[in-house]
């Protein structure tokens, strides 16, 4: 097992499989920003299946247990299967996510579950359908996004729906989501609004912390009660109704969970980060491109990650003249 310079074993790896998404949700890719000439990054620059593969494959040595494919919005790269079926094929025990926004489980789901993915999260902020479409500035519907997240229930694909809250937003969100997937048995996460990105100006007082949302719930729904712990590492925590009902609270503004935080990210291009707010990254693109073989890029992981003491959350606030993080549609969330 390897472990990082504050003892925090490798066991997480987000992908990032491309920096390209069909919303334009206003804080993570404001339209204002992301028009239709934005460069967004060209083929040539991004890693290929073979070579996220055998990144896996050198982790998986170091004592990898999770992989979660993510984007910008991860459906919309060419094939995706097929990196699904690489993956599964190096490890039939390795627990494969993605993170999506839904739009095209439909078309999916059969394929994603047979390739050997084990299970997906949604992303989804509102189910009031104009709000919905102002947020994330699209014409999809979330009736349409629904229908994606039942195809994927039908094709054996568990699922987990995450919702970002944030002040005068969509906090009148919380009442109708819960209502909805407690009626369908899908659990739900809310996630405080973090400042990772630059292209919004964040600020503490846009933050609806997991308390706030549970306060919420408890006047709706009756007292909530604290789930015993999940497994190490764990980013939600979760609380559960009276009728055993469990909603997750991912608090990492409120309560940072550094301290065990075991992920690694790969952004599209290929480049290794440390943490979800670093603003530089490891270049292993840069690598492949010098002909590196795995256990050249296994090296590599392996120093990038014995070097790590990234604790952004813990120490929020007391940075001074911090450098700009990178942008969560590129870094993968
Ligand atoms: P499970 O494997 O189902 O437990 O999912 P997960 O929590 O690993 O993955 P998911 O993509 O659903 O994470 C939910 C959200 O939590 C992310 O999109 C981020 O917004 C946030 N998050 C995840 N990991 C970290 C992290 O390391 N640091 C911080 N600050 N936030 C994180
Ligand atoms: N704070 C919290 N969550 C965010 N996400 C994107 N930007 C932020 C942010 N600033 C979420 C998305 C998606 C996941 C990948 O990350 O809504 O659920
Ligand atoms: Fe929205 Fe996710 Fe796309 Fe960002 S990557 S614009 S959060 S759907
Ligand atoms: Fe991990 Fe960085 Fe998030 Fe802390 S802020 S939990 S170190 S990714």
């Amino acid at each position: 097992m390897t472990e990082d310079g504050l003892g925090r074993p490798l066991q997480d790896l987000r992908i990032s499989v491309t920096d390209r998404c069909n919303f334009r949700c206003d804080y993570c890719m404001p339209i204002e920003n992301y028009g239709h000439d934005h460069n967004f990054l060209p083929k040539s620059e991004i890693l290929s299946f073979e070579e996220i593969t055998i990144i896996v494959e050198s982790m998986l040595k170091l004592g990898l247990k999770k992989v979660r494919i993510t984007g910008g919005e991860p459906l919309l790269r060419k094939d995706i299967c097929s990196l699904i079926s690489m993956i599964r094929n190096l490890d039939s025990e390795l627990d494969i996510a993605m993170t999506t926004n839904g739009t095209l489980l439909g078309k999916y789901a059969n394929n994603l579950s047979q390739a050997g993915l084990n299970r997906v999260t949604v992303s989804l902020d509102a189910i009031e359908a104009d709000l919905f479409r102002k947020l994330s500035s699209t014409d999809i519907t979330p009736e349409h996004i629904l229908s994606g997240i039942s195809a994927a229930i039908n094709a054996g694909l568990p699922v987990k729906v995450n919702t970002v809250i944030i002040k005068n937003y969509n906090e009148d969100q919380i009442i109708p989501l819960v209502r909805t997937f407690h009626s369908m048995n899908i659990p739900i996460r809310f996630i405080e609004y973090m400042d990772v990105g630059g292209t919004k100006n964040w600020n503490y007082d846009q933050v609806v912390t997991g308390q706030e949302i549970r306060d919420v719930i408890i006047e709706h729904f009756g007292n909530v009660s604290a789930n015993e712990s999940g497994y190490y590492g764990e980013v939600s925590n979760y609380w559960r109704l009276k009728d055993g009902y469990a909603i997750g609270f991912i608090e990492s503004v409120s309560s940072p969970f550094c301290s065990s935080c075991t992920r690694a990210r790969i952004s599209a291009n290929g480049n290794m980060y440390t943490c979800l707010f670093a603003s530089k990254g490891n270049d292993l693109k840069s690598l492949f491109d010098l002909s590196a073989d795995k256990e050249d890029i296994g090296l590599a992981v392996k120093a990038i990650w014995e070097k790590r003491t990234d604790r952004y959350s813990e120490i929020r606030g007391k940075l001074t003249n911090n450098p700009m993080p990178v942008e969560m549609h590129f870094i993968g969330g």
